[in-house]
């Protein structure tokens, strides 16, 4: 079975039509959203409907967890702070009622999904959480391999029963091993920090145990132009370009 994970979408529907787009051809049985569908950018009604719409299952962001919870605004800078205002009162109740039934985590066939670190933190860093508490955390588990999302970047980090290996995660193919335990950082499609401006989204294949790293292009100039005339900080446009 293959499955798409997708994390950090930020509301920039082009990065997420143009993902979508692209999981279409590649033969998966479903998607995971790692959460942060919404923040940031232009488009967060838009983006819900199309999650929706593709049946794609999600976990709880920082980002949707400041929509639930007034006083979670007060964790963001004063920039962040205008994003959550944005995208509240762009979306409909409906979407919000959406977005308050996101789970902080979802198990899959031996997999876990989070959006900032295992068992279930939603705004948890993984480079906040030191080896020994983290080892301590995956050998706890009953799944092997949680995908979480972010820090916008791409890592993976594996225990293989003796040390903690935190490491970049490549663009392309990566075979994992059945016996170890893995924490991947998926990336993000719509707020890319990866040094790559291109959208970010992972298949893995539960037969093979194979991961890849998908980049795909889309149209950032006129997400950074839909952001401008929003009047979103300047940044989040910067940022994608
Ligand atoms: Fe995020």
């Amino acid at each position: 079975m293959r499955i798409a994970i997708i994390a950090d979408i930020h509301g920039n529907l082009e990065a997420c039509d143009a993902v979508l787009d692209h999981i279409g051809h590649q033969d998966v049985s479903g998607i995971f959203s790692l959460g942060d569908n919404v923040g940031y950018g232009p488009d967060p009604e838009r983006v819900i409907e199309r999650l929706k719409t593709r049946s794609v299952r999600s976990v709880l962001g920082n980002h949707e967890m400041a929509l639930n919870r007034e006083s979670f605004i007060s964790w963001f800078n004063p920039m962040a702070q205008k994003a959550v205002l944005y995208t509240r009162a762009h979306l409909s109740e409906t979407s919000l009622k959406e977005i308050r039934s996101y789970p902080k985590s979802l198990v899959f066939r031996g997999m876990r999904f989070v959006h900032g670190a295992p068992p279930a933190s939603p705004f948890l860093y993984l480079f906040q959480i030191s080896d020994d508490k983290l080892v301590r955390c995956l050998r706890r588990l009953n799944e092997r391999i949680c995908f979480a999302g972010h820090t916008h970047d791409l890592h993976i980090v594996t225990d293989d029963g003796r040390d903690l290996l935190r490491e970049p995660l490549p663009l392309g193919d990566t075979v994992l091993s059945r016996e170890f335990r893995y924490v991947i950082n998926a990336g993000s499609v719509g707020q890319p920090r990866d040094g790559d401006k291109r959208a970010k989204y992972l298949i893995f294949d539960t037969e093979t145990y194979t991961l890849s790293v998908r980049a795909v292009d889309y149209d950032r100039r006129t997400t950074a132009a839909k952001i401008r005339s929003a009047g979103l900080p300047d940044q989040y446009a910067d940022r994608l370009l």
